[in-house]
């Protein structure tokens, strides 16, 4: 790339930032992108789904909150924004301890392919959509998401890793979701990450000396875009009011308690992460899931009861049944896959547990709209 190159915090579209990613894929690393590849419970993967039934959908009954939210999109106040400045300063990826950047940096390729194959799935909606409503709100998402992603790279990149976007497009499998599916995993997505993302950066505002790498500078202007995606999904769940009524509510339900194991589980993956961040991952977990619930009842009716006296301690065996598994992976041969037999029964039911505590019932408000408030 010359002097004059564009960064992908300038991009205006999701394909000029990823053709700007293309450029720099030659110093890609394999090991990063098979990281990436992988294709498990707990790895982020990347979807598809009937585009036509999505590019149906009519946006007028909500055309009012609809205006609004596009408007402040189109206005686009993190242009420019993820992007190393003077904020930045020098990393110390050399001195970090061994454990730790480990960790930091399976999160980082994680996270920068949950932003990627966001993009992915908003940039084919645009391609392949007529309703221009919906292929304008995907064009913005997929534009949002391929600067993040484009961002951790950056970071990666400064420690001798990236991933090859490019090559996981291509070569990463996708999974078929129906499109109510898409609606109810990937709001939730976009909001749980508002609320990881300003959970941490308000707890390293008032405890800076945990702020072992700059990146979570730029966590607050970051989950705002987040939450505004979330808003949008909110809006198009709005338009049918079938879709979060009825027997979708045990679907709803469903996915709520997916999500918040998964992210449990996975953090859990993580003690070196969170203790340098100075984060109990068990009080991180209480917190983003209080955030998310809270958020999430402006569009579902119902919250999972996380306060339930059965919910902590089966969401550790859950925790404790996926270490065991992931140990009898490793050992391989029979006596491996007994274990592992075993410990997927232990997780299976443990889910089911967590499924069938009692839910949280409560009136949906007449408009969903919201602000972000953490
Ligand atoms: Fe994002
Ligand atoms: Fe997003």
């Amino acid at each position: 790339m010359n002097m004059q190159a564009k960064h992908t915090a300038d991009a205006t579209t999701a394909e000029e930032s990823l053709a700007i990613q293309a450029e720099q894929a030659k110093f890609d690393s394999k090991a990063a992108t098979d990281v990436a590849m992988q294709n498990t419970l707990l790895t982020p993967r990347f979807y598809t789904t009937d585009f036509d039934e999505l590019d149906a959908i009519d946006v007028s009954p909500v055309r009012e909150d609809w205006d609004k939210l596009i408007a402040q999109m189109v206005s686009d106040p993190n242009k420019g924004h993820f992007k190393k400045n003077e904020a930045w300063g020098h990393v110390d990826w050399e001195g970090m301890d061994p454990a730790l950047k480990k960790e930091f940096i399976d999160f980082l390729i994680s996270s920068c392919t949950a932003e990627f194959s966001g993009c992915v799935l908003y940039k084919e909606m645009k391609r392949r959509g007529s309703n221009a409503d919906i292929t304008q709100l995907f064009q913005l998402m997929a534009r949002d998401e391929a600067r993040h992603a484009g961002f951790i790279n950056d970071a990666l990149r400064e420690a001798g890793v990236a991933v090859n976007l490019g090559f996981l497009t291509q070569k990463k499998k996708y999974t078929y979701f129906r499109p109510k599916f898409i609606y109810y995993a990937t709001y939730l997505s976009e909001k749980i990450g508002y609320a990881r993302y300003i959970t941490i950066f308000r707890h390293l505002e008032a405890n800076p000396e945990h702020r072992f790498h700059p990146i979570f500078k730029w966590f607050e202007e970051w989950c705002n875009d987040e939450f505004s995606h979330g808003e949008a999904f909110a809006l198009l769940m709005k338009t049918d009011h079938k879709l979060t009524s009825g027997r979708n509510v045990l679907w709803i339900k469903f996915f709520l308690t997916a999500v918040y194991a998964t992210m449990y589980v996975r953090d859990h993956q993580r003690p070196a992460f969170h203790k340098a961040l100075g984060v109990d991952p068990d009080w991180y977990a209480h917190e983003v899931f209080t955030k998310t619930s809270k958020l999430s009842e402006q569009i579902f009716p119902i919250t999972l009861d996380i306060e339930h006296p059965k919910w902590q301690p089966t969401l550790e065996k859950l925790q404790r049944a996926n270490v065991d598994l992931d140990a009898a992976r490793k050992q391989g041969g029979f006596m491996g896959f007994v274990k592992k037999l075993g410990a997927q029964a232990r997780a299976a039911s443990a889910f089911a547990t967590l499924y069938f505590i009692p839910a949280q019932k409560h009136q949906v408000p007449e408009s969903t709209r919201l602000e972000p408030a953490y």
